[in-house]
C-alpha cells in the first residue's frame, strides 16, 4: 500500500523524467485545490520552466482574483501570470440567456485568451537561454473526472459541458502540439487535499469547496451583467463568510448564492422597493452526482437573510434551494 508521502516524490520524479532538464510547461489554475496542488507539484520538479496561467473572465468571487495571486505567487512560489479577460468575457457574454450558450461563450473565450498568452510565453522562453520550448500542458484532472467525460462521451449530450475537462486540451493540443500532463489522474478529491497537505498548501483552500469552471455565471439566472454580478458576489461572500464563521463550511460539498431572473416587491424603511431575489444553496454530496440540501439551523439561516437583504443594494429577498439532486443540480444552470 502507498503513503502519500511517496507519492509527492515520485509525482515530481515522474514529471522530471518526463520534462527532461530544458522544456517548458504552461497549465491554467483557478485557486482551487485540484489546479493549485498540480501548479505546486510542478513547481518543486522544475520551478520556473512551470508557467501558471489564471485568467480573470469576471465571473469569479469578490476578491477572488487577488487572493489568488497572493497564494500561489507570494505563497507557493508559483511563476504566475494573471490575464484580466473581465471586459471582454462580460461583453460577450453580453444579453446572453440560455445556459449552454453561457458555457460555451466562457469556454471559447478562455480557450482564445490562453492560447493567446501561451503563445506569448513560447516566444519569451525561445529567448532564454537555458531553457527549452514549451511542449507541455499540465492539467489537474482528476479520476472522477475521466469517468465523467467517459460516460459523457458516451451516453448524453444533454449532460453540461464541463469546460475543465473536454473542450480545452482538445483545441490547445491541436493548435499547439503541446502534449498532456495530468499527474492526479488516478486519484480521488480527499487524495488531492491530502496531497495538498503535504505540500504546504494551507487548510482553507485545501478544503475549498469545488468552484465551477463558468463561475457565477451559471449561479445567476438568466443575463449576466456587471450590476447582477456584483450583487451575486456581495450576498455570496456574505453567505461563505458566515458559514465559515458558524464552523460549518466542511460539512457542506458546496454553499452560494445565486440569482434569479425575476423580482419582488419588499419593504424598506418606509418604502415598498422591487428588487433582486437571492437563491442560496448549501448541500452536502459524496460524489456530487446526487445531492442534499444542508439541514441549515433556521435561526442562523434567517440571521444570513437578514444581512444580505441589508446589506446588498438592490436585493429584496432571499430563498434557500431545497431541491435535492435528483431532481435538481448543485448549480443552477
Ligand atoms: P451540477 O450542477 O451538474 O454540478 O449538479 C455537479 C458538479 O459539477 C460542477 N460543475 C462544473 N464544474 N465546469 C466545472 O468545472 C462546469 O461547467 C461545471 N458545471 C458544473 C458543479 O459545481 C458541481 O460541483
Amino acid at each position: 500500500h502507498w503513503k502519500m508521502s511517496d507519492f509527492v516524490e515520485q509525482a515530481i520524479t515522474r514529471i522530471r523524467n518526463i520534462v527532461g532538464d530544458k522544456a517548458q510547461v504552461i497549465g491554467a489554475v483557478s485557486g482551487g485545490v485540484d489546479s493549485t496542488v498540480v501548479a505546486r507539484l510542478f513547481t518543486l520538479a522544475i520551478g520556473d520552466r512551470f508557467h501558471a496561467v489564471l485568467v480573470d473572465n469576471g465571473v469569479m468571487r469578490l476578491n477572488e482574483c487577488q487572493e489568488v495571486q497572493n497564494m500561489l505567487q507570494e505563497h507557493l512560489g508559483i511563476n504566475l501570470t494573471i490575464i484580466d479577460g473581465a471586459k471582454l468575457f462580460l461583453d460577450r457574454l453580453k444579453g446572453v440567456t440560455e445556459p449552454e450558450t453561457k458555457r460555451k461563450i466562457i469556454g471559447g473565450t478562455f480557450i482564445d485568451l490562453f492560447e493567446e498568452e501561451a503563445i506569448k510565453i513560447e516566444k519569451a522562453a525561445e529567448n532564454t537561454p537555458n531553457a527549452g520550448k514549451v511542449e507541455y500542458f499540465a492539467q489537474g484532472t482528476l479520476y472522477p473526472d475521466v469517468i465523467e467525460s467517459l460516460s459523457f462521451n458516451q451516453f448524453s449530450a444533454t449532460i453540461k459541458t464541463h469546460h475543465n475537462v473536454g473542450g480545452l486540451p482538445a483545441r490547445m493540443m491541436n493548435g499547439q502540439g503541446l502534449k498532456l500532463i495530468e499527474p492526479l489522474r488516478e486519484l480521488f478529491k480527499d487524495e488531492v487535499r491530502a496531497f495538498g497537505k503535504q505540500l504546504g498548501i494551507p487548510e482553507n483552500l485545501n478544503m475549498r469547496h469545488p468552484f465551477p469552471g463558468p463561475g457565477i455565471a451559471i449561479r445567476i439566472i438568466g443575463e449576466v451583467t456587471p450590476e447582477r454580478v456584483a450583487i451575486v458576489r456581495k450576498a455570496d461572500h456574505i453567505f461563505i463568510s458566515m458559514i465559515r464563521e458558524a464552523g460549518i463550511y466542511n460539512e457542506m460539498a458546496q454553499a452560494y448564492a445565486g440569482l434569479d431572473t425575476n423580482r419582488a416587491v419588499g419593504v424598506q424603511g418606509d418604502a415598498r422597493v422591487y428588487g433582486y431575489i437571492i437563491i442560496l444553496r448549501a448541500v452536502t454530496s459524496v460524489n456530487f452526482m446526487t445531492a442534499e440540501p444542508y439541514a441549515f439551523d433556521f435561526e442562523l439561516l434567517k440571521h444570513i437573510s437578514r444581512r444580505i437583504v441589508n446589506e446588498v443594494d438592490g436585493v429584496s429577498r432571499v430563498t434557500y434551494d431545497i431541491t435535492s439532486k435528483p431532481p435538481g443540480t448543485i448549480e443552477l444552470e
